[in-house]
């Protein structure tokens, strides 16, 4: 049932039955029961205080790049944050709304002679699931560059929070059950052609040796202490797998590909299943799914 006052306001955010699949990578997923889209921090703070109220449960989509939602789709709220997507310098800080895209912040992050963020190019989704997740890669993670993090709590409560030493771990963070309304990044300034070509550098690497950002969903499974789970996979044969639409990717074995974008949600379980089997026998090594999964 939707809050009282969404059901009088004509112009407000709020949507139903609406298709997720294309608001995710991997092009899976069913549709949301009722999928609300805050145009600003108050806004998202006013609808989450709504939610609060009236007990509803929701969830957040945010860049639906490291996200596999059920072939059913989902009854709770969802809350999609692409309209938070205001990007600002001051200084040697950047700040960006949740739902701005990853991609874009670092490459405002390079025109404006800022260093620190390149370390991210090439990764997809928005700046809002990158913090929360602490994505990032062998050149760092974007968690030591974030001084500043604009925070709601599911009751609407809005908090600023500077992170300490322990906020961020491997691909987690303490965000916990609160939603990232904006992160500011503190940044070094460099010669704008140096951090400009280290950013191309990083990218170019990351598309050789990844697949694109349509019909994948980034790594499927973290790494486990010590290993990769991408050569894990790979030496136990498993680039040799698929289930339905679902295939190991022939470039690197930790993504899975969805290439006619025809694959379900199922197919994608089965396919883990399969391989988490074969680097069990092969290596006696578990491996644990790193994508959220939704409705599964
Ligand atoms: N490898 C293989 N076969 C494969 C894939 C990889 O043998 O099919 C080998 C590579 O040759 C390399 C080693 O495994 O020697 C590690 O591979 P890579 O450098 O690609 O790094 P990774 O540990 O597999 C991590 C992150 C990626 C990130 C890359 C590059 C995780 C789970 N993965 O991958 O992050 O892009 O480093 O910085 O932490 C993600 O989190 O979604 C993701 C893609």
């Amino acid at each position: 049932m939707l809050p009282v006052n969404w059901r009088k306001r004509s112009d407000g955010p709020a949507l139903t039955e609406v298709p997720l699949a294309p608001m995710t990578s991997w092009r899976i997923g069913g549709t949301a029961d009722l999928f609300v889209a805050p145009r600003s921090p108050a806004e998202l703070a006013a609808v989450l205080g709504d939610l609060w109220r009236t007990g509803q449960p929701w969830r957040v989509l945010g860049g639906g790049s490291n996200l596999l939602i059920g072939d059913r789709g989902v009854r709770d709220v969802v809350l999609h944050l692409g309209k938070l997507d205001a990007v600002s310098i001051v200084g040697n800080r950047l700040r960006a709304e949740a739902g701005a895209a990853l991609h874009g912040v670092v490459r405002v992050a390079a025109n404006a002679g800022l260093s620190g963020a390149e370390c991210l190019a090439g990764i997809p989704g928005n700046i809002g699931g990158a913090v929360f997740g602490n994505a990032g890669g062998r050149y760092g993670a974007i968690g030591p560059l974030v001084c500043e993090l604009e925070l709601v709590a599911p009751d609407g409560t809005r908090e600023t929070v500077v992170p300490g030493a322990d906020f961020f771990r491997y691909r987690k963070s303490a965000i916990a059950d609160r939603i990232v309304a904006a992160v500011t990044m503190q940044l070094v300034p460099t010669d704008v052609r140096r951090v400009q070509s280290r950013t191309r550098s990083i990218r170019e690497e990351r598309r050789v040796t990844q697949p694109g950002w349509v019909g994948n969903a980034g790594c499927v499974f973290k790494n486990p202490e010590g290993h990769s789970a991408g050569r894990l996979i790979d030496s136990s044969g498993g680039k040799d797998l698929s289930h339905g639409g679902i295939v190991v990717s022939r470039i690197h074995a930790n993504f899975f590909d969805n290439p006619d974008l025809n694959g379900t949600a199922d197919d994608v379980c089965h396919l883990v299943d399969k391989v988490r089997t074969q680097v069990r026998r092969h290596h006696g090594v578990e491996l644990e799914w790193e994508v959220r999964r939704w409705g599964l």
